[in-house]
């Protein structure tokens, strides 16, 4: 059986036998913010399902392929969709593509998602940049053999988040226009939504937004000695006294609606790569 060394290097060969361009940035689009990938210029596109031991996206609102090509002049895989444990893959599974990513030559994993906003001052459509999250998915990517050639035993999480992009992220917010906050995400498995005591139990443990994803893949890269920037759009509040029901394609469209938001960060911050030409770390 092909351990994950042996599954990386595979997928990361098919990819560039494709044709692919060696990228710089990995960027994992979630929920409704799909979109981006119009941005990814000579691009080379590939299905999930035509690359060797990816699974394949079954969430609403994720497309499902790797885009790889130029991003305001920085060479980029985009992953147009992302994988979840509440879809059943293992962490293992779901958290492949930012390995691929690596192994294609990435230096920097910039992440999206969808959040519930539980921060009083969150409301529908603010972006909240990740400075650090909590991890309760009961799960962790880096369960059992460690492969030293991949990353540590016990690898260091004390400042995943790069606190230069979060400035960066946040000052592009401020010179935009729109409103943007630091914050911890909390990582839970799904699907379901959670409950009004939930909701109160992960505000008062010190979150501001949870989600179903982002944590896996920010262990990885972790793992992998990779620096983060995550950006979470808020889709819904979740505030525990008046909580409203929840429906999965508001959440979709209300990440869609902000996207022009993650795209004026991501652009920036890409702009700022090209331009300096210098390594991220
Ligand atoms: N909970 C969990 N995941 C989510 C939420 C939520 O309220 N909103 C968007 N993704």
């Amino acid at each position: 059986m092909l351990d994950l060394h042996d599954k990386m290097e595979e997928a990361a060969a098919f990819i560039t036998a494709r044709g692919a361009c060696k990228p710089r940035v990995g960027i994992i689009l979630g929920t409704g913010l799909g979109n981006f990938a119009r941005e990814v210029k000579e691009e080379v596109v590939i299905p999930y399902c035509e690359i060797p031991h990816f699974p394949t996206s079954t969430a609403i609102g994720h497309k499902g392929q790797l885009v790889c090509g130029t991003c305001n002049g920085v060479p980029v895989a985009t992953m147009e969709g992302r994988f979840h444990s509440y879809e059943g893959y293992s962490l293992q599974q779901v958290t492949l593509p930012v390995r691929v990513m690596r192994k294609l030559g990435i230096e920097l994993l910039i992440v999206s998602n969808a959040a519930g906003g539980m921060n009083p001052h969150f409301r529908v459509g603010d972006v909240m940049i990740i400075e650090d999250h909590i991890n309760l998915m009961g799960d962790n990517p880096l369960l059992g053999y460690n492969d030293e050639r991949l990353g540590p035993r016990f690898p260091d999480m004390s400042e995943v988040y790069d606190r230069k992009l979060i400035d960066r992220a946040m000052e592009i917010a401020r010179l935009a226009n729109f409103a943007a906050h630091r914050g911890v995400y909390v990582g839970l498995k799904g699907p379901n939504f959670e409950t009004r005591a939930e909701y109160r139990f992960l505000r008062l443990v010190g979150a501001d937004a949870v989600g179903m994803s982002t944590v896996p893949e920010v262990i990885v890269a972790a793992h992998m000695g990779m620096p983060v920037l995550a950006i979470s759009t808020i889709t819904n509040v979740c505030l525990p006294d008046v909580l409203e029901k929840a429906d999965a394609n508001e959440v979709v469209q209300a990440g869609k609606k902000a996207e022009p938001k993650m795209r004026r960060i991501v652009l920036e911050i890409l702009g700022d790569l090209a331009s300096d030409g210098a390594n991220v770390r």
